[in-house]
């Protein structure tokens, strides 16, 4: 086989076979298809598509590239969840002991923030202490244990995804259906769970813009894993705001920990609930959303799921009185409100300026080397459709010093448009979707 008849091929707009693709993923992971051959490929992918059955196969070469988590010797379903990322997206932190603390085994690798959006593993090691690089087999030892753990992602893990998006994103190449859907499975079908609920956001704040492509990758996404034998669901949810009210790595933490005590906001509340009812029926724990939602609110209301948490977080090497007294969590320096400029309502809330406005404090990642300050960060008092009058805080920022605070409100205060007419912000959750 040659690399270049099978780029001929795409680009003619054939379909691959499942050997061609393999021959592809296989020899690029070896670093014996060079980058230009593998660029020109994923060109002509992403003007000429692939089907169904090309984009499964595609899926499964690359979860087959490097090593695939065995998690066998979990007894029950184990149930994987993953978000396709935004702002203010803090729902693993509570989805996981929540889901945890009613039998699910969680068996969970996470990434890091970079660019706007935070990721879990970051999130998680506001707690002092906390480890992440655990190794698999004290993981797989942990979730027999206490029914729960959370590793950062090895590098081992689909490494065919991990040098083909670097690839695509440097080629313009990233934003295909089949090339997304693909890179998202392969990393979640080799993390070894049986059943898998995605979340797929929409928005000004998301991947994906239109709720129309939302859907599409969702279904893609789910028709990707029913082929591979896992049981599937996604929603497709809101980000065309942050999500909750806290965005910053330690403000995200409080806020998770807050909707475990039951007093979280109305929006992450319901994603949350949401996310667990579909992971207890997929996990066979609920024979309906209604079935499921009492388990998991009795979970809250018990105080078991914020037990999970500290157990969690203290498997892990990590401070858990921080759990039940989070006002001993580090405080920014500054704390001060921005002032709304205008009177009337909040019209919009751009994700994208809020997530730079955070990453201005020095709260995420510009790259891969950056170190992030866990405190920094803001809470939004106001949010869509809320009213306001002028010289009213729509939110706090938490800054390190003066300059911080001075750039990240005004790129802050570009998030924000207001009107004189009510818009409705719209349901936070805009579709389910069950696999077979
Ligand atoms: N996230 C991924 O992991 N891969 C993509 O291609 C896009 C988003």
């Amino acid at each position: 086989m040659r690399m270049y008849d099978v780029i001929r091929k795409k680009r003619d707009g054939g379909k691959l076979t499942a050997e061609e693709i393999r021959y592809f993923i296989e020899g690029y992971t070896k670093g014996e298809i060079p980058d230009y051959q593998a660029s020109a490929l994923t060109m002509a992918i992403f003007f000429s598509g692939m089907d169904e059955e090309e984009t499964l196969e595609l899926t499964l070469a690359m979860a087959d590239s490097g090593d695939r988590l065995d998690l066998s010797s979990i007894p029950g379903i184990k149930v994987d969840k993953h978000s396709t990322g935004g702002v203010g997206d803090k729902t693993s932190l509570a989805l996981a002991p929540l889901v945890a603390s009613c039998g699910i085994p969680v068996a969970k690798m996470s990434g890091r923030g970079l660019g706007h959006t935070g990721g879990t593993i970051d999130k998680l090691e506001s707690f002092p202490g906390f480890r992440v690089d655990i190794g698999t087999d004290t993981f797989l030892e942990q979730v027999r244990r206490i029914g729960i753990s959370i590793m950062g992602q090895t590098a081992q893990l689909a490494p065919a995804d991990k040098k083909l998006y670097a690839l695509r994103d440097v080629t313009a190449t990233v934003d295909n259906m089949s090339l997304i859907a693909s890179s998202i499975m392969s990393k979640k079908l080799a993390a070894g769970a049986d059943a898998i609920v995605l979340d797929v956001k929409t928005g000004s704040g998301a991947f994906m813009k239109t709720e129309e492509d939302s859907l599409a990758l969702a279904r893609e996404m789910v028709k990707i894993g029913t082929g591979a034998g896992r049981k599937m669901r996604a929603v497709v949810s809101d980000m065309d705001q942050p999500l909750g009210r806290a965005v910053g790595n330690i403000l995200e933490v409080r806020e998770a920990i807050d909707t475990l005590n039951g007093s979280g906001p109305a929006d992450f509340t319901e994603l949350v609930m949401t996310l667990g009812a579909q992971m207890l029926l997929v996990g066979d724990k609920a024979g309906s959303e209604e079935e499921a939602a009492d388990l998991l609110r009795e979970k809250i209301q018990n105080g078991s799921a914020l037990h999970k948490l500290e157990e969690f977080i203290e498997a892990q090497g990590g401070d858990a009185s921080f759990v039940a007294d989070p006002e001993r969590f580090p405080k920014a320096k500054i704390i001060r409100n921005v002032l709304s400029p205008a009177d009337g309502y909040v019209e919009r809330i751009r994700c994208d300026e809020v997530g730079m406005s955070c990453l201005t404090l020095g709260g995420g990642r510009e790259n891969k080397d950056s170190v992030i300050d866990l405190t920094v960060g803001m809470i939004l008092k106001k949010k869509v459709g809320d009213p306001v009058k002028k010289g009213e805080p729509i939110a706090e920022i938490h800054a390190a010093d003066e300059a911080g605070f001075s750039a990240a409100a005004d790129r802050f205060l570009r998030a924000y448009s207001f009107s004189e007419v009510r818009r409705d912000p719209g349901e936070l959750i805009k579709a389910r979707i069950e696999g077979r």
